[in-house]
């Protein structure tokens, strides 16, 4: 077997089989299969696509080209989530301490922010002191201990999707549906959940911006999902404008923990209620939606899960005093506001752009090896469907540059687009795909 061969034949749009696929990914892995040729297969697979085969064998074939985690020890019924990728998602941050107060175990391994999006474990790390780097023997013992762990991908867990996912970004391959589907099931399987909760997230600030586009993305997650034995639910969400207010590490823990204290943004809970009531029906804890979204909010106003998200930080080090007062959160030099320039109705508000400005003053990073600022960020005081006046704030941008938010107070003055007509609110939850 060659890689030759294999680009020609994708290249001519033939199917691929096991051991071709299984191929690739040993040999991508191991280096002896070169970026370019790497490359090439990739621009095929996006040009020609992949059958349901191909990508279960794709992805299974990425989900062990590294460790796997055992997590059979908490049973058969450990429920993971993840998120396609959107702007302002603290959801993690909200709902793991959620389900664990139903007694089902969060082991959960999250990742950081690249380009316009963020990730669960930069914004962990804007707590002081908490670590999410801890063994795997400590992350399984705390799991045990308190019901509940967030880390970072201590453990090499699907090394190829590592090296295609940056392959394909530097070639414009992100939004392929047999390249996402592989990526984001590899990894869940790799992570040893036996039961996936996936957030399919549709819009501008999405990878997907189409509904039918997600919806067929979720299909195949879902078919992947049932091969590999994993039974998974899709919540279709929607991400034309970004989730919440706040966009940026510690504004979106500020935000958060606020939402654990009972101040429920709406667009926040619908996502959070909708996810956690399908976590809990496939722990085999509740099959009734309806009614497990109201146990979750009991969870919250109780201040349970309030109370083991700060169980959850103070285990790994984090200094809780910040989540009782969040007002020690180190600030950003200089708020700056955004003022609207005319009256009238928030008729769009691209996520995307907000993400990639936030990006740009600090919160994200372009390279891997980037630092972030944790204190930057942008809080909307306006979404869409919201009316305005002239004057009046539309976002406040936290910035310790000064030039760089001047030139980001710019931008989202025209990110806003405003109208004369009224606008209606747009659906939150855009379907769930079983
Ligand atoms: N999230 C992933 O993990 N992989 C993708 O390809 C897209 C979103």
């Amino acid at each position: 077997m060659n890689i030759i061969e294999i680009i020609a034949k994708k290249r001519d749009k033939k199917e691929l089989d096991k051991n071709e696929i299984e191929y690739f990914i040993k040999e991508y892995t191991n280096g002896n299969i070169t970026d370019y040729q790497a490359a090439a297969l990739v621009m095929a697979i996006y040009l020609n696509g992949m059958n349901d085969d191909e990508i279960t064998n794709l992805t299974l074939a990425m989900a062990h080209s590294g460790e796997m985690l055992d997590l059979s020890i908490f049973g058969k019924n450990v429920v993971d989530k993840h998120s396609t990728g959107g702007v302002g998602d603290k959801v993690t941050l909200i709902l793991a301490p959620i389900i664990a107060t139903f007694g089902i175990p969060v082991a959960k391994m999250s990742g950081r922010g690249l380009g316009f999006t963020g990730g669960t474990i930069d914004k962990l790390e804007s707590i002081p002191g908490y670590n999410t780097g801890i063994s795997t023997n400590d992350f399984i013992n705390n799991v045990k201990d308190i019901g509940i762990s967030l880390i970072g991908q201590t453990l090499n867990l699907a090394p190829a999707d590592k090296k295609l996912y940056a392959l394909r970004d530097s070639i414009s391959c992100t939004d392929s549906i047999p390249l996402i589907a592989s990526s984001i099931m590899s990894k869940k399987i790799a992570a040893g959940a036996n039961k996936i909760v996936l957030d399919v997230t549709c819009g501008s600030g999405a990878f997907m911006k189409k509904y039918e586009e997600a919806q067929k993305l979720a299909n195949t997650m879902n078919r992947i999902g049932k091969l590999a034995g994993k039974e998974t639910v899709c919540v279709m969400t929607n991400m034309e404008e970004p989730l919440g207010y706040a966009v940026g590490n510690n504004l979106e823990v500020i935000e958060a923990v606020k939402f654990l204290k009972g101040d429920m943004i709406q667009d926040v809970k619908e996502v959070v209620l909708e996810l956690g009531a399908y976590m809990i029906k496939l722990a085999g804890l509740g099959d009734n939606i309806e009614e497990n979204k109201e146990r979750i909010l009991e969870k919250i106003i109780d201040g349970e899960a309030y109370n083991k998200f700060l169980q959850l930080v103070e285990n790994q080090g984090g200094d809780i005093s910040y989540l009782e007062d969040t007002d020690k959160f180190e600030k950003s030099k200089y708020i700056l506001e955004v003022k609207a320039e005319k009256e009238g109705y928030i008729s769009s508000l691209n996520a995307r752009k907000v993400g990639e400005l936030s990006g740009a003053i600090g919160a994200g990073r372009v390279r891997k090896e980037d630092k972030i600022d944790e204190t930057v960020g942008i809080v909307l005081a306006k979404k869409v469907a919201d009316f305005v006046k002239v004057g009046e704030v539309l976002a406040y941008i936290h910035v310790n540059d000064e030039r760089l938010g001047k030139y980001a107070l710019n931008e989202l003055q025209n990110t806003y687009q405003i109208s004369k007509e009224k606008i209606e609110k747009t659906k939150t939850i855009l379907g769930v795909i079983v």
